[in-house]
């Protein structure tokens, strides 16, 4: 751990709330996610999420908390009433209409209603589409249709969201370009606010790690991004980030958070957190198994970051944003000088990766972005 008298401690803070259950684990999913067997014990999971709150917001002063994400594993198995009751004792410690984002899979859509989710106080929804093609959702294990997408789609819409969100992954097994802009076209036709456009990726100890598909080409994926970029800009959608895609003034502020390093609070099973203190930054983290996190919600690990782990971890997150961020919140986020890389910056500069006047990569970089990230770590 590092001593700091530099950090600017009015650094933004976010929550977000772990909800570790789906109906099927999806073969492809490396999150703290599990099958559910039986019936989801609520009352037992909001009340472990309340004491791990309790214990987390000690220090938090009143109006500091800017977002809240509600993610998974699958939150909308969780009734509107739950997260009434959630959002109602984070009341005070919330700033005036934040941003409050939960994720919703549109096969759990017909068990609750958008609208009391709405009243309930969220007002951002995060849908896992996925794909339109029911070929692909079923090889994806996925537990919907097409159609019912489209149609949890209208419900959020007629329920009150007014800023949804859909994820989409591209690079699916044996996918062709077409197949890939057919999906992008479904999305946007929907006229959602934000779209997340992930590439598949093959995660260790996943059911695609044992028993791999046939994955989309090279070339195919090469093709899909080229096409898939343009069509979302001339769709109106500005890539603020690697896999984000926003309609102007949307961007989503509790990612950008984690962007920009701002901090975070991680509460429920498995959850993360970012703390920064006057004597330097601290990672926690909940037991990952429900079972456990049930057991005793106040358990929570801390992990001093060293000072040589810092910049990696900001660059990490800020060269993910396609305009960066300013050398001055390095700074303030990091507490260490900017100096101490800038002989490293001026040679990626050299190099034509990253931009001079601003912490950024440039287009180039930006194609390159996980070998230029490697370079900080
Ligand atoms: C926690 S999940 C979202 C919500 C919900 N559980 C669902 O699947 O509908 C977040 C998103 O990450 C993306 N994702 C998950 N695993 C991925 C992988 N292996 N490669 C790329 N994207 C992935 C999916 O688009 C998914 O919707
Ligand atoms: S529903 Fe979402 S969180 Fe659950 S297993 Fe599938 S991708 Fe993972």
């Amino acid at each position: 751990m590092y001593q700091t008298g530099s950090i600017h401690l009015t650094i933004p803070l976010s929550l977000y709330v772990h909800f570790p259950w789906c109906v099927r684990k999806c073969p492809y999913c490396d999150f703290n996610s599990h099958p559910l067997s039986g019936t989801l014990d609520e009352a037992g999971y909001l009340r472990a999420l309340q004491r791990d709150l309790e214990i987390q917001l000690e220090d938090v002063p009143a109006n500091s908390i800017q977002s809240v994400f509600f993610g998974g594993g699958t939150p909308s198995l969780f009734s509107p009433g739950a997260f009434a009751e959630l959002l109602d004792s984070l009341s005070d410690v919330m700033v005036p209409n934040a941003e409050v984002t939960m994720e919703a899979n549109p096969g759990t859509t017909e068990y609750h209603n958008f609208q009391e989710y709405r009243a309930a106080g969220i007002n951002r929804l995060s849908l896992g589409a996925q794909s339109f093609s029911n070929v692909q959702l079923e090889r994806l294990g996925r537990i919907h249709s097409a159609f019912e997408t489209s149609e949890s789609f209208a419900k959020a819409r007629t329920g009150g969201f007014a800023n949804v969100n859909l994820d989409l992954m591209y690079a699916l097994p044996q996918q062709t370009v077409s197949e890939a802009i057919f999906d992008l076209t479904s999305a946007i036709a929907l006229a959602p606010e934000h779209i997340s456009w992930y590439q598949l990726t093959i995660e260790p100890k996943t059911e695609f790690a044992r028993r791999p598909p046939i994955l989309a080409s090279e070339s195919a994926v090469e093709g899909m991004e080229k096409r898939g970029h343009a069509l979302l800009a001339d769709a109106g959608y500005r890539r603020y980030e690697i896999s984000a895609y926003a309609t102007e003034s949307h961007q989503c502020l509790h990612n950008l958070n984690y962007w920009t390093f701002g901090d975070y609070l991680g509460a429920g099973a498995g959850a993360h957190g970012k703390r920064s203190r006057p004597t330097g930054i601290v990672r926690t983290s909940k037991p990952r198994q429900p079972r456990l996190y049930l057991a005793n919600p106040e358990a929570t690990n801390q992990l001093g970051l060293a000072e040589c782990e810092l910049a990696g971890e900001f660059m990490m997150n800020a060269l993910r944003l396609s305009d960066g961020v300013s050398f001055e919140l390095f700074t303030q986020r990091t507490g260490v000088p900017f100096e101490t890389i800038s002989e490293q910056w001026q040679t990626l500069v050299n190099q034509g990766l990253v931009c001079e006047e601003r912490l950024a990569a440039t287009p180039l970089g930006y194609r390159h972005l996980d070998s230029l990230i490697q370079r900080f770590l």
